[in-house]
């Protein structure tokens, strides 16, 4: 973790004063390499399912799995959206962050649960 110093002068676009010791006239920000942040944030946040022969990787938003899926443009199959018809049938392959398979999800797939396979309308992103 690096502590920078700004002051009024590092304001200024394109400027950077040199660092000063008077605390009255300093602002310290804390700065954390952005593009690594970034990396680690996507590797571990993105929820990655598979379903036929499409695999799309969703941003976890709260609320179900196949809603999320949805809004974000990845056209997961389904069709009633009760956990039912079996049509949202996913394969989890990274998915921090979601919830344990409910009692629906454990009827329709029965063990196909230990293999990370979930139903997409029911499974929730917490
Ligand atoms: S849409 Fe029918 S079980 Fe999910």
């Amino acid at each position: 973790m690096n502590n920078r110093v700004f002051t009024v002068g590092t304001l200024i676009p394109g400027k950077i004063a040199p660092v000063r010791n008077s605390p009255t006239s300093t602002l310290v920000e804390k700065v954390e390499p952005k593009q690594r942040s970034n990396e680690i944030k996507t590797h571990f946040e993105k929820i990655i399912v598979v379903q036929g022969s499409n695999k799309f990787e969703i941003s976890p938003s709260k609320g179900k799995l196949l809603d999320a899926a949805l809004n974000q443009g990845k056209p997961i199959n389904y069709k009633c959206r009760k956990g039912t018809c079996g049509q949202c049938t996913v394969q989890v392959q990274q998915g921090p962050g979601l919830s344990k398979p409910n009692e629906r999800e454990q009827e329709k797939l029965g063990n196909e649960v230990n293999n990370g396979y979930r139903l997409a309308c029911q499974a929730v992103i917490l």
